[in-house]
C-alpha cells in the first residue's frame, strides 16, 4: 500500500506513478474544501514552515492557503530580508532551527540541490518549492491535475512544451512525470534554450515519445495541450544572452486559428509577454484555473505527508 507519510518531496522522480495518482485522487476529495464550500480541521495543531529564499506568488500562497483550509498553522518568510540569513546563517543551520518550529517545511531557493540538502539535515519532511533550474515537483502535480480535469486525462495526449526548456524547472519536472504516462512530448524552444541533453536522454530511457521541433506551428498541429513557459531571465549568467532571446515567441489569436478545438493552454505563471492577454478569454486558456488547482493538490500533499 502506497504511503507518503513522513516523506520528503524533492524531485518528481521520488514519486511512482501510483503515488502520483494517489495525490491526484486525494486532490479531488480536497476540491470542495479548497473552494470554501466545505471545511476541515484534519491538520489542526500542525504547522507548515514556508521558507522562500526566492520570490513566489502562487507556490507560497497556495501552500499557505492549503494548510489554513485544513485547519493547520503557517510560519515562514517570503524574502531573506529580516531573517538571520542576512547575518550569514547557513542554510543547514536555518533548517535545523526551523524543524524545531514546524511539522513540515516548504523551501524555495535559487540554488539547485538546496532542497535536497535541506531534506538531508531535517528530521521533518521537506518539500521542494523550486530549486534554481532544478525541479518543482508540486507544480508538476498540479499541472498533471489540470490535465486530468481540463483535458480529460493525461494518457494518449500530445503535449507541447514551449519556451525556456533549459532553465525552466517546471518543464524539467513535468517532462519526467509525462514519461510515466502514455504521452507524446513535443519540445519547442529558442535554439539557445533547448531542453538539456541529459534530460532528453533520461526521457528516452524511460520510454517516452519525445521529439524536438523548430516550428511552433508544426508542433501544435494536432496537439492536445500547449504548455507555455516564460524565459527565466533571473537564471541567465550573461544578461546580453537574455536580450537576444527575449520576446522570441508569443501565443496570440492568429496562432490559435489552426489548433484543435479542444486544445488547452497551460502556463505555470507568472507570464511576461509569451501569451497575449486576449488569449485569456478563449476556451483554450486554462492557466488561471491551473494556478487555483495548486490549492487542492497541495492540500492533498500536506494531508498525505502529515496524516497518511
Ligand atoms: N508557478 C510558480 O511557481 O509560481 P510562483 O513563482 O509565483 O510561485
Amino acid at each position: 500500500m502506497t504511503s507518503l507519510k513522513g516523506r520528503d518531496i524533492i524531485s518528481i522522480r521520488d514519486l511512482s506513478k501510483e503515488e502520483i495518482e494517489l495525490i491526484l485522487s486525494e486532490a479531488d476529495k480536497m476540491l470542495p474544501i479548497a473552494e470554501g464550500r466545505e471545511t476541515s480541521e484534519i491538520l489542526r495543531g500542525k504547522i507548515l514552515a514556508t521558507l522562500f529564499f526566492e520570490p513566489s506568488t502562487r507556490t507560497r500562497l497556495s501552500f499557505e492557503t492549503a494548510m489554513l483550509r485544513l485547519g493547520g498553522g503557517v510560519i515562514g518568510f517570503s524574502t531573506t530580508e529580516g531573517t538571520s540569513v542576512m547575518k550569514g546563517e547557513s542554510l543547514s543551520d536555518t533548517i535545523k532551527v526551523v524543524e524545531g518550529y514546524a511539522d513540515v517545511i516548504v523551501i524555495r531557493h535559487p540554488y539547485e540541490g538546496s532542497a535536497k540538502l535541506a531534506a538531508e539535515v531535517s528530521a521533518k519532511p521537506v518539500i521542494n518549492g523550486g530549486d534554481g533550474a532544478g525541479q518543482h515537483p508540486t507544480q508538476t502535480l498540479l499541472d498533471l491535475y489540470t490535465m486530468k480535469r481540463e483535458a480529460g486525462g493525461i494518457d494518449d495526449k500530445i503535449i507541447v512544451l514551449l519556451g525556456d526548456l533549459k532553465y525552466g524547472r517546471t518543464v524539467h519536472s513535468l517532462s519526467y512525470a509525462l514519461a510515466l504516462f502514455n504521452t507524446e512530448i513535443r519540445l519547442v524552444s529558442p535554439p539557445s534554450l533547448k531542453m538539456p541533453e541529459e534530460i532528453i536522454r533520461d526521457l528516452k530511457e524511460l520510454g517516452a515519445k519525445v521529439k524536438e521541433y523548430t516550428s511552433l506551428k508544426e508542433a501544435i498541429r494536432g496537439a492536445d495541450i500547449l504548455y507555455v513557459t516564460r524565459i527565466q531571465k533571473e537564471r541567465f549568467p550573461d544578461p546580453t544572452e537574455y536580450i537576444k532571446v527575449a520576446g522570441s515567441y508569443r501565443i496570440d489569436l492568429t496562432i490559435l486559428r489552426d489548433v484543435k478545438e479542444s486544445l488547452i493552454i497551460m502556463h505555470p505563471l507568472p507570464r511576461v509577454d509569451e501569451i497575449a492577454p486576449d488569449v485569456d478569454k478563449t476556451k483554450h486558456a486554462k492557466y488561471f484555473i491551473q494556478s487555483f488547482y495548486g490549492v487542492p493538490v497541495r492540500m492533498a500533499i500536506l494531508k498525505l505527508i502529515l496524516v497518511g
